[in-house]
């Protein structure tokens, strides 16, 4: 069984009780300017969590590509990655807890094979303070699935408290936001049988392994949510319904099927990790020392591969940020495998080959993922060079390198640590870590402290400011269209309440007649007054009827349905604008009031940039 095999094994497993699945999301949260990334299946869920009915129903599967920033460092070891697939079924007020978790064991033993006695189970162990009890009925009812499979529950099921089974897009309790829901949750491992050896500063060191210990041993592969709790000024408050939200890492799953503790050894990575091994003239094993640098590079370059297919291009902010660290992390362990040549793009290739089935929009966006890994790995490669000018200088001008001189070299050339030690070592020298380490992490305390504003912000900015920026980002999407030609695509957008911002493919820059042009166009769509409504249609269907939008065909082959907005009249099917796309946007173009655009630029090789403001 591949893991392509076991994510439509999922969906199909759900679909056959009562789940319509749904479309993933894009890596980039589309008008939600409080998180960089999707980072979970429930992300793009959370209006709907919180009590907003959704269009098609109650009980909803998918499984959406996520990206986690925050793990980047901690790629290397066996099982983590950046960008990964959690699988995802919801019931919005509908089953609970007596239906989700005979189905999840089902799913894993009787469905996929899974032996039942290698699985453990955690739940929540209770906590005063916030008054909520344990979760005895989770508890039952795993003993009775253990049971049925003639497994004595004893040792199998574990309590935990909130820091382990307690889930929210924010973490423990103490940490929500009020308006944020959560709930106690049910994790679900598998066990490899060999505990190896911690980590000398882990906590666990001196305790017996457990599945929470981190050693190895255990890998958790997916999480029951019983989300059913909105924190609120006066502590937990029930959420209008009790809702579940799984997530199950998809290509966890695939290596407990394949019985390998190392994830980088399933089928999605193989081709890929070929083209390394061809490359370096190296043999991956997992317990070699070249392992990690192996892992990086997969990682990094899937990860960027899918971002740079949702519109993400290599820059010094937001997004793009990350993709251009991805790449760099990438061309270093290339170089620590020995590889001299640019070596990225193959690599991405051959992910390109792997996903062209489950993820058709990786291969439209194949040409553009090449360009723009290529072009920064080379741009890197050339930083490189300059990075070792400057440390001669430097050299030359102290007659040693100081932790602050690597720092320097680091933050801006972005010439890492270790090359720079490196050619200190070859002149006989030492670079002071420490100092290093000191400047690393008040540069780290700053950057945090940015990303967790971004949080406080808290849910997906449904204000009445970003609506209509939404709604106007729809007629501008159209009326660039008319004006300049129907070759110009939406290659990302983000909104906040102030601005909209439109990147979208074109080769030249923009005249002043065509922005005036454009403006005039808009402004007249808003003068008319048209209705806004939407149909949910199946892919086929939308096309038919002339919709565009940049994820049309993601998941063409899942036969799903989705959201079209017309703009328009409806009756004479005189419509200005149909765009696929999740909503919400205002009922009438007349509340837009003014349209104006403030700037016109270039972002990358033929992506033009528009920003714009309503009055
Ligand atoms: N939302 C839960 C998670 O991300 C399922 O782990």
């Amino acid at each position: 069984m591949t893991t392509h095999d076991i994510r439509q094994r999922y969906l199909t497993f759900f679909a056959s009780r009562g789940h319509q699945t749904i479309s993933a999301s894009s890596l980039i949260p589309e008008n939600d300017p409080t998180t960089l990334f999707t980072g979970s299946g429930m992300q793009p869920m959370v209006p709907y969590l919180l009590g907003q009915t959704h269009p098609l129903g109650k009980r909803l599967t998918d499984s959406q590509p996520c990206f986690r920033s925050q793990d980047i460092e901690e790629v290397g070891d066996n099982r983590h990655t950046t960008f990964f697939e959690m699988l995802g079924n919801w019931s919005l007020g509908d089953y609970f807890k007596k239906e989700q978790i005979p189905w999840m064991f089902a799913f894993l033993t009787d469905e996929l094979g899974l032996d039942a006695s290698r699985l453990s189970v955690t739940i929540f162990a209770g906590n005063k303070a916030i008054g909520i009890d344990r979760d005895q009925e989770s508890e039952a009812l795993w003993q009775e699935a253990f049971r049925a499979k003639d497994l004595d529950p004893e040792g199998r099921i574990f309590a935990y408290d909130e820091k382990k089974n307690w889930w929210s897009r924010a973490g423990i309790p103490a940490h929500m936001p009020e308006g944020e829901p959560g709930g106690p949750d049910s994790e679900l491992f598998w066990d490899f049988g060999a505990e190896r050896k911690l980590h000398e500063r882990s906590v666990y060191k001196d305790q017996p392994c457990h599945v929470n210990c981190d050693c190895g041993r255990f890998l958790e592969i997916g999480n029951n949510v019983f989300m059913q709790y909105k924190k609120s000024g006066e502590g937990f408050v029930d959420l209008p319904n009790q809702n579940v939200d799984f997530g199950g890492g998809l290509e966890r799953i695939a290596a407990a099927l394949a019985d390998t503790p190392d994830i980088f050894l399933i089928d999605v990575f193989a081709e890929a990790l070929h083209v390394i091994e061809s490359l370096s003239k190296k043999s991956y094993r997992s317990d070699s020392i070249d392992a990690k640098a192996f892992r990086v590079i997969l990682d990094h370059v899937r990860a960027a591969s899918f971002l740079i297919a949702d519109g993400v291009i290599p820059s010094n902010k937001d997004q793009g940020y990350f993709v251009r660290r991805l790449i760099r992390r990438a061309v270093r362990f290339g170089s620590r495998l020995g590889i001299k040549e640019p070596f990225c793009l193959s690599v991405a290739k051959a992910f390109v080959h792997e996903y062209v089935q489950a993820y058709p929009h990786i291969a439209k966006q194949q040409e553009q993922i090449v360009r723009e890994i290529g072009a920064e790995e080379l741009k890197f490669r050339k930083t490189l060079q300059n990075g070792e000018k400057e440390f001669d200088k430097l050299f030359a001008q102290h007659s040693h390198i100081s932790g602050q001189d690597a720092f320097l070299l680091y933050a801006t050339y972005g010439f890492p640590l270790e090359l720079t030690e490196e050619i200190a070592e070859e002149k006989g020298q030492q670079v002071d870590r420490e100092t290093f380490k000191q400047e690393f992490k008040n540069h780290q305390d700053l950057s945090r402290a940015g990303s967790s504003e971004k949080f406080t912000g808290g849910l997906a900015d449904h204000s009445e400011e970003t609506v209509k920026l939404h709604t106007a980002t729809h007629l501008l999407h159209q009326a660039l269209r008319t004006v300049l030609n129907d070759q110009v695509f939406q290659r990302g957008s983000n909104i906040t309440h102030k601005r909209l911002r439109f990147d979208f493919s074109y080769p030249e820059k923009m005249t002043p007649e065509q922005i005036q042009q454009v403006e005039a166009m808009v402004n007249d769509q808003i003068q008319k007054d048209l209705p806004v409504h939407f149909e949910l249609l199946d892919l086929a269907e939308a096309k038919r009827r002339g919709a565009i939008g940049v994820f049309e065909d993601k998941y063409a082959q899942l036969g799903r349905q989705i959201k079209v907005y017309f703009i328009g009249d409806q009756a004479m099917e005189a419509y200005f604008s149909k765009e696929v796309c999740g909503g919400p946007h205002v009922e009438h173009t007349g509340q837009l009031g003014h349209f104006k655009i403030t700037k016109e630029e270039s972002v990358a090789a033929g992506i033009r940039r528009i920003k714009a403001e309503l009055s």
